[in-house]
């Protein structure tokens, strides 16, 4: 990359906390720079020096295997010092709020502030408080903006125009901070976007997104180009919202039967973790011909690198710490 491009700035904002504030030029800019990332990535050279100098801090209250380790990854890629907090055993196990563990890291004087919270806006809050960048790696159901860009990624590799595709967002919507993420990108790109669950797991405000809404998996599934598989989110349910999960698998896991009904060629996608036998079957989240899951992980990264460049182009633009 010449210089000239390295200091285009790409976001307005100083911190990324959601798709929805973004225009399509900014989500089209980071894909394009996610498109350079997955190139470094296999490369035999992985690391670039852009982020020397750089402190990148992943303070996560909630389990990951993919965001925190790309984030780790990313960070490490472009030259960042990254640090891993531990919350487990931090001094929020002593009872330290959010707020106090934040600004306590923020007075070590990090550029980048990673964070997943289990409350929604959690991220906003830090935002709001702190003088680095944030970046919501996950607030509760809210949003999970690197996801639907790792994704966006994903798809457009394969298929290059949102505005042919027809996308199936099933499962566990209520719950899914993927899915609102995902509405919003893909709906602002010109996809067609379409919600498939049983009731008890659409939001209650389903209608405010303008999308097709399928309570019936076949019928939902029915030409659609891409499915995009959601987790059954048991740690945010707070009652019964499926009889069982043997039950919610014949009706709402993918399999080959179901599968069948969308687009001949469709491809699968699953943000990850799956539950195997709930919500996907082996047979179709292992089949390399249809199944995108592990080309997700592996654009989890470039995006995040692409993330973690924009937000360093607007601190150099700020003046702070150019490195
Ligand atoms: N998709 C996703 O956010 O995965 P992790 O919970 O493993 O980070």
């Amino acid at each position: 990359m010449s210089p000239a491009a390295a200091a285009t700035p790409i976001l307005k904002a100083s911190h990324l906390l959601g798709i929805e504030g973004l225009s399509v030029g900014e989500i089209t800019a980071l894909l394009d720079l996610g498109d350079e990332y997955v190139a470094l990535g296999r490369a035999k050279e992985k690391k670039s020096p852009l982020l020397k100098g750089r402190t990148v801090i992943n303070l996560f209250f909630e389990a990951s295997t993919r965001t925190q380790s790309s984030f780790e990854l990313a960070g490490k890629r472009l030259g960042a010092d990254v640090m891993n907090m531990s919350v487990r055993t931090s001094s929020v196990s002593k009872g330290e709020t959010l707020i106090d563990t934040a600004t306590t890291l923020n007075a070590m004087r990090p550029d980048i502030l990673i964070v997943r919270h289990q409350d929604s806006g959690a991220a906003e809050m830090l935002a709001r408080k702190l003088d680095c960048c944030v970046v919501n790696a996950g607030d509760g159901s809210h949003e999970h903006p690197t996801q639907a860009l790792l994704d966006a990624l994903t798809i457009r590799r394969r298929r290059r125009s949102f505005e042919e595709l027809t996308v199936a967002i099933c499962g566990d919507v209520a719950h899914s901070r993927v899915a609102r993420s995902n509405i919003h990108l893909l709906s602002k790109m010109g996809a067609r976007v379409r919600l498939v669950a049983p009731r008890t797991l659409l939001p209650a405000d389903a209608a405010r997104f303008g999308v097709e809404i399928f309570t019936d998996m076949r019928e939902g599934l029915k030409g659609v180009d891409i499915v995009m598989m959601l987790r059954l989110q048991t740690e945010r349910m707070t009652g019964a919202f499926i009889p069982s999960m043997r039950e919610y698998f014949r009706f709402w896991g993918l399999d080959r039967e179901k599968l069948a009904y969308a687009k001949p060629g469709a491809l699968v996608m699953h943000p990850g973790p799956m539950n195997r036998g709930v919500e996907i079957d082996s047979a179709v989240a292992d089949d390399i011909e249809v199944s995108l899951i592990h080309e997700q992980v592996e654009m989890g990264v470039a995006i995040r690198m692409a993330v973690l460049d924009a937000l360093s182009r607007g601190l150099a633009q700020q003046g702070r710490n150019t490195p």
